[in-house]
C-alpha cells in the first residue's frame, strides 16, 4: 500500500518534471501576431499538431501562407490537413544557413508524419535539395514526388532547437490523402478491422454505439480495447454487469474531448470521460513514458496501442486491456457489482479516524487531492493496488503518515510530490 502511493507520487512527479522540460517552445505563441500564418497557425491548434511539436526539443516548422494554406485545406478532410501538417514538420534543426550548404547538395530528413505509423518505407522523409540559382527546394522521399515546394524566408530561429521557416507550397506525395475520415467512417467496420470485434458487438448490442455517434459531432477520444484484451485471464465476466453498468463500462471508455496521443502524453490530473457526472467518478488518468502512453484506471493500466482515426475532433485509438473502472471493479477481488447505485465506491470499512491523530500537512495535500470526490466517508482503499488484502485497506494513509515520519528524507519528497500532485489537479482542467 505504502509502496503504491510512493510511486502515484513519483510517476505525478515525473510527468511533471517532463512536462516542465517538454515546454521548451510554444510554435502557437510564436505565430501569434503574424497575420499572414493565422490559417496554418489554426489548423495546428484544430488538429493538436502543436502538441507533437512542442513535444519535441529540435525541431523545424514549414510555415504555409495563408493563400497557400487555404488552396491546401479546400479540399481535405481534417485528418488529411493533420498529415499534410506532419510531413511539414522536420525533425531536425535547418536554419537559412544550414539549408544553403547542405553537403553533397541534398540532404533526407525525417518528419512528424514518419512518427505516425502511417508512414510506408521513407515516405515521412523529405528530400532538401539545392537547386540551381541559390534556391532550396523541398520534397517527399516517396517515388515520383515533385520538387514544388520551395523555401521563402525565415519567421524565427532559435538555435538548436526550433526554426520557423515559410515555405511556398504543401509537400505531398500520391497517396498521402485519403486517410479514413469521420464522416465517412463506418464506426463497426473501422472497429472490425482494427481487431476490435468484440467491442464492436458490445457497442451496438447495448446502443452506446449512439452515445458515441452523437457525442463525434462536439468531439469524441475513443479507447477500443482489442479482442486480446477481452481474453485476459484476470478479466471480470461482464456478462454479470448489470445493463446499466454495461452502459457505464462502455462510456468509461471514451473521453468528450480530442484527445490524439500527442496530446494524451501532456494530459495532467485526473480526466473526465463520458461515464464522469462531475464529480470526480469515473475518472482515468494518463501516465507516459517517452512514447508510451497508458490509462490508469486506478484498478487496471491499458497501454494505448495505436491509432484507427485520427479526424479532428474524433479519434479512436486501440488499448491493450479493458478498462477498468474502480466504481465498478475497485471493490471486491472478485467482482460482482450488485444492483447498487452506480457509481458508488463499495463502502471502505468505517473510520480509521476515530483513532488517527490530527492530520498531518501531508495528510492535508492528500484531502486536498481527493476533494474532487464529494464523499467525507474515510479514504477509500485507494483502488490502485486491487491486489492488497482488504484488511490492509483503511489502515492505507495512516500507515503512510507513519512511514514518512520514519523517514525525513522520504517526507521531504513526499511533501514535494503532494505538491507537485495539487498542482497537477490544479492544471487538470487546461487540459
Ligand atoms: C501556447 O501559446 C498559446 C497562446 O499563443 C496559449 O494559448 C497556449 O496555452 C500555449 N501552450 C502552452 C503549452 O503553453
Ligand atoms: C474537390 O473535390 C471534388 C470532388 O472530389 C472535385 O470535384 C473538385 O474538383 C475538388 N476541388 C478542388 C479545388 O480540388
Ligand atoms: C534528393 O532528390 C534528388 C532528386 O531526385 C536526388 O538526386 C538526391 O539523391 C536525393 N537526395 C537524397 C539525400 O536522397
Ligand atoms: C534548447 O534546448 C536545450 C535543451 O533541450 C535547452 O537547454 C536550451 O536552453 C534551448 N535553447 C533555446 C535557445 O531555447
Ligand atoms: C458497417 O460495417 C459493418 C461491418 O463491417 C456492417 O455490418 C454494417 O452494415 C455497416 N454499416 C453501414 C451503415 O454501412
Amino acid at each position: 500500500m505504502a509502496a503504491s502511493h510512493h510511486q502515484r507520487h513519483l510517476i505525478l512527479l515525473v510527468l511533471f518534471l517532463a512536462a516542465a522540460t517538454a515546454s521548451a517552445h510554444n510554435i502557437t505563441a510564436v505565430l501569434d501576431g503574424m497575420p499572414e500564418y493565422t490559417l496554418y497557425n489554426s489548423y495546428l491548434s484544430e488538429t493538436k499538431v502543436c502538441d507533437e511539436i512542442n513535444s519535441r526539443s529540435t525541431v523545424t516548422c514549414l510555415v504555409l501562407t495563408n493563400g497557400a494554406m487555404s488552396s491546401l485545406v479546400s479540399n481535405l478532410s481534417l485528418a488529411d490537413i493533420k498529415n499534410a501538417l506532419r510531413l511539414l514538420t522536420l525533425l531536425d534543426y535547418y536554419d537559412e544557413k544550414k539549408l544553403h550548404s547542405l553537403h553533397s547538395g541534398s540532404e533526407l530528413t525525417t518528419t512528424l508524419y514518419q512518427t505516425t505509423g502511417d508512414a510506408a518505407g521513407n515516405m515521412g522523409h523529405v528530400n532538401i535539395t539545392n537547386l540551381r540559382g541559390g534556391k532550396v527546394a523541398f520534397a517527399s522521399a516517396a517515388p515520383g514526388a515533385k520538387f514544388q515546394s520551395t523555401y521563402t524566408k525565415r519567421i524565427k530561429e532559435e538555435p538548436y532547437n526550433l526554426s520557423v521557416l515559410e515555405v511556398s507550397d504543401p509537400i505531398t506525395f500520391p497517396g498521402l490523402f485519403g486517410s479514413p475520415s469521420a464522416a465517412s467512417a463506418n464506426l463497426t467496420g473501422l472497429l472490425e478491422k482494427a481487431g476490435c470485434k468484440q467491442f464492436a458487438r458490445l457497442i451496438v448490442s447495448s446502443g452506446v454505439i449512439k452515445m458515441y455517434q452523437v457525442a463525434m459531432d462536439k468531439a469524441l477520444t475513443l479507447f477500443a480495447p482489442n479482442d486480446e484484451a477481452f481474453k485476459a485471464k484476470d478479466l471480470p465476466d461482464l456478462n454479470k454487469l448489470t445493463s446499466a453498468d454495461l452502459v457505464a463500462l462502455l462510456q468509461y471508455h471514451a473521453l468528450p474531448q480530442y484527445a490524439p496521443k500527442a496530446s494524451l502524453k501532456v494530459a495532467k490530473g485526473d480526466i473526465p470521460t463520458l461515464a464522469s457526472n462531475g464529480a470526480g467518478k469515473y475518472d482515468l488518468s494518463v501516465v507516459s513514458k517517452g512514447d508510451d502512453v497508458s490509462l490508469d484506471t486506478g484498478v487496471d493500466k491499458s497501454r494505448v496501442a495505436s491509432t484507427v482515426l485520427d479526424d479532428t475532433p474524433t479519434v479512436i485509438h486501440t488499448v491493450d486491456s479493458v478498462l477498468l473502472p474502480r466504481e465498478l471493479f475497485g471493490g471486491a477481488p472478485s467482482p460482482a457489482p450488485g444492483p447498487g447505485p452506480v457509481g458508488d465506491v463499495p463502502a471502505a470499512a468505517p473510520a480509521p479516524e476515530a483513532s488517527a491523530p490530527a492530520p498531518s500537512p501531508k495528510a492535508a495535500g492528500k484531502k486536498k487531492k481527493k476533494a474532487k470526490s464529494p464523499s467525507h466517508s474515510p479514504p477509500a482503499p485507494p483502488a490502485d493496488s486491487p491486489d492488497v488484502a482488504p484488511a490492509d485497506a483503511p489502515a492505507g494513509d495512516e500507515a503512510d503518515n507513519a512511514d514518512t515520519k520514519k523517514n525525513g528524507a522520504t517526507a521531504a519528497v513526499m511533501t514535494f510530490a503532494a505538491t507537485v500532485a495539487s498542482f497537477a489537479l490544479a492544471v487538470a482542467p487546461f487540459l
